[in-house]
This record gives C-alpha cells, structure tokens and sequence, in this order.
C-alpha cells in the first residue's frame, strides 16, 4: 500500500491531478499495487475555503503519506494578496521548506517524437536527456530581505545569498549519486568569479569528489552554462547549481523539449518527496479541457520510480506517453500539422489504453 497525498491547488491543477490519478489507478490494476489517495487543499483554493493558502491540516496529510503530487498554484484571482498570502509564496516556498525538500530534480528530456517542436534545430536537441538539480531551501529565495528608507530619498532594498557547507555538501551528494547512475557525467554551475558564496559552493563540491572517483566533475559559470545549454546541451548530463541560478536554467532548459506541458519534476531530501509538472496553473486554458495533462503524468511516473522504488510501472508509464506521441496524438500546446488533436482527458485516455 502506497500513501499519495494529491494537492490539487488551482487553475488547471484539478483538471491534471484526476488524470494522473487514473494512469496510477490502471496502473495499480496492471501490476498488482494498492494506492491510497488523500486529497488536500492548497494554493488559492486553500485561501478561499480556510484564510490561509497552506494549511496546517495540508500540511499533516503531506507528512502522512510517502509522497505528495501537486497540480500548481496561483492565478490572477488571489495576485492581490498581502504577500504571505499569496499562492506561490504563501504555500509553496513554505511547503518545500516544512517538508525539508531542498533538492528539486528537473530532467530535461526530448521526447523522439517531438524532436522538432523546440524552437531550436533538431539535430541540436535530438536524443537530450540531462538532469538538472536545483537547490530548493538556501540560497538568494531564502537570504535576508530588508528595505530601508534613503535620507536623500527613494528606498534601499537587500537580499543575501547564503550557503553553508552542510547546505551544498547533501545537495551536491545527490548529484554525485545521480549521476553514478546516469552517464556518469556531473557539473556544478556557480559564478565562483564573483561570489563568496559559490566559492564555498565549488570548494565544498571539489572536496566530495573524491568519494566518486567514477563521476567526472567539472565547474561552470551560471552565465557561460545559460550559453551552452542553448549552444550545445547534450554536453551535459546532471546539473547542480543554487536556487535562482536553478530557477532560472530549468525554465531555459524546458524549452529545449519544446513545451512546458511535457515536463515533470520531484523535490527531495525530506521524509516525503514532493513530484509536480514544472508549469503554472495556467489561468489562460484552465477549465476548458485544455491543458496537456504528460507533465503530471510523468512526475507521477517519477514518484513511482523514486519514492516507491516501481522501476517497471514508472518504465511502463514513459513508454505509454511515448507511444501515444508517436501514435500522433498531441493537446493543443504541442500540436504540429497533421497529427491528432486531443483533450486533457482524451489524451489521458490515450495514454491508459496504451499502458
Ligand atoms: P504557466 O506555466 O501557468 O503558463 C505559461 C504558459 O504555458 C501559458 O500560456 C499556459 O497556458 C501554458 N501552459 C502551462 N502549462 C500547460 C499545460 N499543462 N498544457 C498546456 N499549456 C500549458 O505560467 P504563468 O502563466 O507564468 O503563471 C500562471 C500562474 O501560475 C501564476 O499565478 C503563477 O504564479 C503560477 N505558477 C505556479 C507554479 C507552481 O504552482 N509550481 C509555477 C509557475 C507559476
Ligand atoms: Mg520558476
């Protein structure tokens, strides 16, 4: 029996999460699992309903479960808010901080089917699969904040980017472990020519890299790497780097697959893994049977694998969004001439009768 804590949250999230549900319920059918859901709210829908966008009653039903699975937050109806209240800093930075989940896992992969819908040639792109891991709980997001009034006028407004050696050392780990099972291949990105902290950063990284004498380590500049993603990207094959820096390149990254609707993410190093699609809540398409439902399946393939250990049922479920792709049925934001367009739930459909 497998605990799955499902926080729908807003927009498009309660159309995604009911798929992802039904591929883990054919799923469980196929191969003989038990999953047992609990739904919980979260976001705007949580401030709707209680005052607050992350509830305390949510945030005890993440940490009874063995892994949580998020839609998205946020939209132009809760934009008002003080800050603390709003969706995405009032319930997911803190969500990812109580849960201790200071690693997020962003695997940027081209699908063979969609190799020509990036924006980029296809022979530049063909055949990627890197791995970028983003620090999630330290760095520029987490730093001090303060603004103070100028005597002369106008304001003075502070953030600190702070790191400590037990901050880089484990998520540093994490990359030294995932690429020992990968291609073997890990870069840490810093700016190391300017900041204290990313000299910290390449010296606590340098120091581990001894105990992975398989693992090629080397180091890049955030701005050179930002260049090279798009100039040659299957150089790479698991990234570290800090939060913003992080943030920044897994948006970057994602459009080398050709769209955000495809791409899923887990965030580790807690007692409970959060999985997730990397897009928004979308307000533009939601309720409308719209949105591209893969990315939420595949952070559910992604759980399977690496909260539950289910390398079989997580396999099955990539070769079923595969054959799906290759059948050429596309959602609208990944539509190209000549193929088939489905729904949210037509594609899901789809993807179970493949399973
Ligand atoms: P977004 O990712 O929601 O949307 C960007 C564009 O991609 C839109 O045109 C949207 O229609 C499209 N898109 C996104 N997901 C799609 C899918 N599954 N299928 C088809 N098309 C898809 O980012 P945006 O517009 O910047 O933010 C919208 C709201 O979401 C904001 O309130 C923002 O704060 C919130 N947000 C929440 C995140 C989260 O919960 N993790 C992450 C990013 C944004
Ligand atoms: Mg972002």
């Amino acid at each position: 029996m497998y605990k799955i804590a499902l926080l729908p949250g807003d927009g498009i999230g309660p159309e995604i999460i009911p798929q992802a549900v039904r591929v883990l319920q054919a799923v469980g059918e196929k191969y003989n699992r038990q999953f047992a859901l609990q739904t919980a709210l979260i976001g705007g829908a949580a401030y709707d309903a209680t005052g607050h966008p992350l509830p305390e009653e949510t945030l005890a039903v993440c940490r009874n479960s063995d892994a949580v699975l998020l839609g998205a937050v946020g939209g132009p109806k809760w934009d008002n808010l003080a800050p603390e209240l709003r969706p995405e800093r009032g319930a997911l930075l803190p969500l990812r901080k109580k849960l201790g989940l200071y690693a997020n896992l962003r695997p940027a992969v081209v699908n063979p089917a969609l190799a020509t819908a990036s924006t980029l040639k296809e022979d530049i792109v063909a055949g990627l699969d890197i791995l970028i891991i983003r620090e999630l709980t330290g760095g520029l997001y987490f730093g001090q904040k303060h603004r103070q009034d100028l005597p002369g006028g106008g304001q003075k407004a502070v953030e600190t980017l702070e790191y400590t050696t037990h901050e880089v050392a484990r998520v540093a780990r994490l990359g030294f472990e995932m690429a020992r099972r990968r291609r073997k291949k890990l870069t840490s990105v810093d700016k190391a020519n300017v900041l204290e902290s990313s000299r910290l950063w390449r010296e606590v990284v340098e120091s581990l890299a001894g105990e992975y004498p398989d693992v090629e380590l080397s180091h890049m500049y955030v701005d050179n790497c930002a260049m090279q993603l798009v100039r040659n990207p299957k150089q790479f094959d698991v990234l570290i780097t800090e939060n913003m820096f992080g943030d920044i390149l897994t948006d970057l990254a994602s459009q080398l697959t050709g769209s955000i609707g495809m791409l899923p993410s887990a965030s580790l190093g807690g007692e409970v893994a959060l999985y997730e699609p990397i897009h928004g809540s979308a307000p533009d398409i939601a309720g409308q049977n719209l949105a591209n439902p893969i990315a939420t399946i595949l952070s559910a393939a992604m759980m399977l694998r690496i909260s539950f250990g289910l390398e079989d049922e997580a396999a099955a479920v990539e070769r079923a969004v595969n054959k799906v792709l290759q059948q050429g049925y596309r959602t609208g934001d990944i539509m190209q001439p000549g193929k088939t367009r489905l729904g949210t739930v037509e594609m899901t459909d789809a993807v179970i009768s493949a399973l």
